[in-house]
């Protein structure tokens, strides 16, 4: 089976449903505080092994009962965690998540996310990264270690999905060497300012995959443009909406399938993810999404 390599952010949620944000200098109170697995690159190999792909995760979290669920939850949903490190000096990165009508703010304190570095990477690969058919990157990892990795994987001929989240501009920089840029369609005008979605997208054909939430995905196939829509579904909770389509894409392309086919499978995977609360409770095995049309 054809292995994917996630190197990225390995958190956990710390979620608050609330009505409404306080006002300045305001204090409300909130019925709960929830606890979930998360991270987006955590997230995105979740949505692979429960779909039934072999993913490996690398990335960094702290010595602390935190770290210690991250890597049993991953291990639990079938992740292979050998490239996991534990710092010894920072905690596990935490998201701090305000779920406001089903959508939700987000403040990220990334701890050990940090020291995922380029000499953190070349340790735990440990010359091992021809084993994958195609990397998953996101930024919740230091921008230096994405255009380490990214120029590696260039070398080394392996494919490599960007999901630029949050948005960094500098990923426009990394068109030449990614073989997707999967950016949503505000990240996508914060990467590509000048270019409207549409011109953005025939401007990278193939390469430029738009996520665009309740309205699908948007790519140019080099003859035209493609909007694969989305299916609709009451949602819960929209978070790790977009790692569950990155996750679930990059193994459909693994699988050998076209553009088209690989957007409409992540776009299932996606409308089941966000029927649960958390960013990866609502994660379809194989067998849930099939049976959903
Ligand atoms: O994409 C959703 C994720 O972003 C959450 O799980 C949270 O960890 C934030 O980093």
């Amino acid at each position: 089976m054809k292995k994917i390599l996630v190197i990225g952010s390995s958190s956990v949620d710390l979620t608050i449903e609330l009505d409404r944000m306080p006002a300045q200098g305001e204090t409300i109170k909130a019925a709960d505080l929830e606890l979930f697995c998360g991270g987006k690159g955590a997230n995105q190999a979740v949505a692979i092994a429960r779909l039934d792909g072999s993913v490996d995760m690398l990335g960094c979290v702290g010595n602390d009962g935190h770290g210690e669920l991250v890597r049993e939850n991953l291990t639990a949903n079938q992740v292979n965690t050998e490239k996991l490190g534990v710092s010894s000096i920072t905690s596990t990165g935490t998201a701090h998540i305000f779920l406001i009508n089903q959508d939700n703010r987000i403040i990220i304190i990334p701890g050990a996310n940090n020291e995922v570095t380029s000499e953190f990477v070349e340790q735990q690969l440990a010359g091992r990264l021809s084993e994958y058919s195609l990397v998953i990157l996101q930024n919740e990892i230091p921008s230096e270690t994405i255009h380490y990795i990214v120029n590696c994987c260039k070398k080394a001929g392996i494919s490599v999905l960007y999901n630029p989240a949050p948005a960094d501009v500098e990923a426009a920089q990394l068109m030449d060497n990614v073989t997707f840029l999967t950016p949503n369609e505000t990240e996508c005008q914060q990467i590509f300012p000048e270019l409207t979605v549409e011109e953005a997208v025939t401007n990278y054909p193939n390469q430029l995959i738009v996520t665009l939430g309740e309205k699908g995905v948007l790519f140019h196939d080099g003859k035209e443009l493609r909007q694969v829509p989305a299916y609709p579904v009451t949602a819960v909770d929209t978070t790790g909406a977009g790692d569950t389509f990155n996750g679930a894409f990059a193994l459909a392309i693994v699988q050998g399938k076209s553009l088209a086919e690989a957007s409409q499978f992540a776009n299932k995977a996606a409308a089941l993810s966000v029927t649960k609360k958390g960013a990866q409770q609502g994660m379809p095995t194989i067998q849930e999404l099939e049976a959903f049309s």
